[in-house]
């Protein structure tokens, strides 16, 4: 199945459980610097898009362009890979949690780096061999998202091919983004089929990996296992769990 016939086949509730966490869009706002005029590649419903600036969205899938707010910036039907803009027609080019759906990222950075002065994209770190440990859920109940990264670019590859640098993007506690990260000091919420289906990575790994993590986590709940095994988290107000921004 394509990137967009994924979307076009799970994004019908999206907009249930995802939506602009402020403090992380005060981060992406800030690395757009003063660009006036800003295109938003993989631009879903419209989340993150700053208010205040010229927008033009671009999003391939039919079912995420018709689930954009009335008032949201106009939505172009395209692929990142192949951006129908001349060179260096936007001040900012920015990409929030899409990346690791296109085909070929490096030529969609590319394309982006083509058609902007500036480029902002909020991705997570796979390069490290123990990205997989930093996160209870992907470290004891689904390890198959390990398998999700094979054969896709590194981040260092990733911002090598823009010349990008590379910022740690904290996730808050009570995130308000339902992205696979947001719930990591709320464990009960991936129990929630809503929460699961507005987070691709839960039907990339198949329904059989999905109930035993799903079955796994609530027995440990029930157990106290799992706030034995965490009891580190309750403390702190965010976590460093990979996720990052790269700023070309
Ligand atoms: C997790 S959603 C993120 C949407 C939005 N940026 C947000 O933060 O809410 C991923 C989006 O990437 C889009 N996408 C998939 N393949 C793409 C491609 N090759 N080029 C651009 N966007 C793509 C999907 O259709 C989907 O809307």
């Amino acid at each position: 199945m394509s990137s967009t016939q994924l979307y076009d086949t799970i994004g019908a509730t999206y907009t249930a459980t995802r939506r602009t966490e402020p403090r992380i869009a005060a981060q992406v706002w800030a690395a757009l610097g003063d660009a006036r005029t800003v295109l938003n590649v993989g631009a879903g419903t419209g989340s993150y898009e700053p208010a205040d600036r010229d927008v033009t969205a671009v999003e391939p899938s039919a079912l995420m362009r018709a689930q954009r707010p009335a008032a949201a910036a106009p939505c172009v039907a395209a692929d990142a890979e192949h951006l129908p803009f001349a060179d260096q027609s936007f001040d900012a080019a920015m990409a929030f949690a899409t990346i690791h759906h296109w085909p070929d990222p490096i030529a969609g950075l590319r394309e982006m780096r083509r058609v902007a002065r500036r480029v902002v994209v909020f991705t997570h770190d796979t390069s490290d061999a123990g990205w997989l440990h930093r996160f209870w859920l992907t470290r004891d109940y689904l390890p198959e998202v390990g398998d999700l990264r094979v054969g896709r670019p590194s981040l260092t590859d990733l911002a090598g091919a823009i010349g990008a640098r590379v910022e740690p993007v904290l996730v808050p506690w009570d995130c308000v983004d339902g992205f696979f990260e947001a719930h990591w000091r709320r464990p009960e919420a991936y129990l929630d089929e809503n929460v699961r289906r507005g987070v691709s990575v839960w039907s990339r790994v198949g329904a059989d990996a999905e109930q035993r993590a799903v079955r796994d986590l609530r027995d440990d709940l029930a157990s106290g296992r799992w706030a034995e095994r965490n009891r580190d988290l309750v403390d702190l107000d965010a976590a460093e769990l990979g996720l990052r921004l790269l700023v070309a």
